[in-house]
């Protein structure tokens, strides 16, 4: 998928995220590595803790159709900072993707693109079990 359409599917998806709690949508459009492209966007719960990032969202259903090689995240929030990953949504992406480009969109469309390695740094991964 073109860039630009990638950008364009995480910030089409701003329009299904469940957040009746923050009131802070996000989407996400994640790219595999033989261009198949999974979107997701954040699911909040009453109880709050259940809630799920729109980046987990996008990698459980990749990870679910057998989809574990990813090349790119475009990430769109409708703030005006760019939407940068969570820490947790930093370490799942990680464990499938440890160079992944992560791109971060505002809500005027511009975007800041970082690897995984800028976001975290030194990090823990399934190489690192026995
Ligand atoms: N959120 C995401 O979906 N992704 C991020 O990278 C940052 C935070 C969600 C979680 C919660 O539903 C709302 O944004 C506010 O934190």
């Amino acid at each position: 998928m073109e860039r630009e359409a990638l950008k364009a599917a995480a910030t089409a998806m701003l329009d299904k995220a469940y957040c009746p709690y923050s009131h802070f949508p996000v989407g996400a459009a994640l790219e595999c590595d033989d261009g198949t492209v999974y979107t997701g966007c954040n699911v909040e719960n009453a109880a709050y803790s259940p809630g799920i990032c729109a980046e987990r969202t996008a990698v459980a259903k990749a990870v679910s159709e057998g989809h574990r090689r990813f090349r790119r995240i475009a990430i769109a929030g409708r703030s005006t900072q760019f939407c940068t990953p969570c820490g947790v949504c930093r370490q799942v992406l990680r464990e499938f993707a440890p160079d992944l480009e992560v791109i971060c969109l505002n809500a005027a469309g511009e975007e800041r693109t970082y690897t995984l390695p800028d976001l975290l740094p030194d990090s823990f991964g399934p190489d690192f079990l026995p």
